[in-house]
């Protein structure tokens, strides 16, 4: 399945996603990790991008084009599905993506749209801790790790984003209404576009977008 994850900073992309990979395999691409990992090992890109995740910004269109493109040519565990997460995040990113993904013919089969609302997403965010090793996600009230600050899957160090405050996440909600709410009209004039109602418990979210991706609804 060829699946584009969408909805606010924290409506749980990144944990459906998760869930998704475990229940069918289908390879994960988000844009959020890979440039939080290029900014881990202080790479070029990882300098150059730095100031627009820390403050909540996008980062301009043509690098995260790139990026995905790149990944798309050379990434041969692409072939059996995808699910993108964090992209497409601008209408320019949208129509871009669907020139790469023709030319491969590998044209997104559904768009799923998480929608969740600003109080919840703030809790969820603010509560949010990461594995800085393997990207477990886990909340503090939710999901907490078993041992605090150790990751229940790897060991790893349990940290909080640096974005994952208050203020930054006002600005990246306003940033998402800006820039992101363009996209999903997008994909309903495509008839692609499947609504979850994402202010319910994970396994609600993942029970539901079972039901439709079964029924087709
Ligand atoms: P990115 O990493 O993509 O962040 P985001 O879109 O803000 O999304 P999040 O990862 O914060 O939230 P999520 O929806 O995945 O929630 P999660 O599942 O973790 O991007 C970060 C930055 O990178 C951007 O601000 C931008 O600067 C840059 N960037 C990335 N892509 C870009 C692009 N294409 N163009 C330009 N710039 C780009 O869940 C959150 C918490 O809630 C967790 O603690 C989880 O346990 C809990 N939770 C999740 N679901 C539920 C539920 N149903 N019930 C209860 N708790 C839940």
């Amino acid at each position: 399945m060829r699946l584009v994850l969408l909805g606010p900073p924290g409506a749980g992309k990144g944990t459906l996603a998760a869930f998704l990979n475990k229940e069918l395999n289908i390879p994960h691409v988000s844009t959020g990790d890979i440039l939080r990992e290029e900014m881990k090992n202080n790479t070029p890109l990882g300098q150059e991008v730095k100031k627009y995740v820390e403050s909540g910004g996008l980062v301009p269109d043509e690098v995260v084009i790139k990026l995905i493109e790149n990944k798309f040519s050379s990434d041969s565990a692409i072939d059996k599905g995808y699910m993108l997460d964090g992209f497409p995040r601008t209408e320019v990113q949208a129509k871009n993506l669907d020139a790469i993904l023709n030319n491969l013919n590998k044209q997104v089969d559904y768009a799923v749209y998480l929608n969740a609302s600003l109080p919840v997403v703030i809790e969820r965010l603010t509560g949010r801790r990461i594995c800085r090793n393997c990207s477990a996600i886990f909340h503090m009230k939710n999901n907490p790790p078993k041992e605090e600050g150790i990751c229940n899957e790897c060991g790893g160090e349990v940290y909080q984003r640096p974005d994952d405050n208050e203020e930054t996440i006002k600005t990246r909600m306003d940033v998402y209404l800006e820039n992101t709410k363009p996209v999903i009209d997008y994909y309903e004039a495509q008839e692609k576009l499947k609504k979850v109602d994402a202010d319910k418990d994970s396994q609600e979210v993942q029970e539901n977008l079972m039901k439709i991706f079964n029924g087709g609804r």
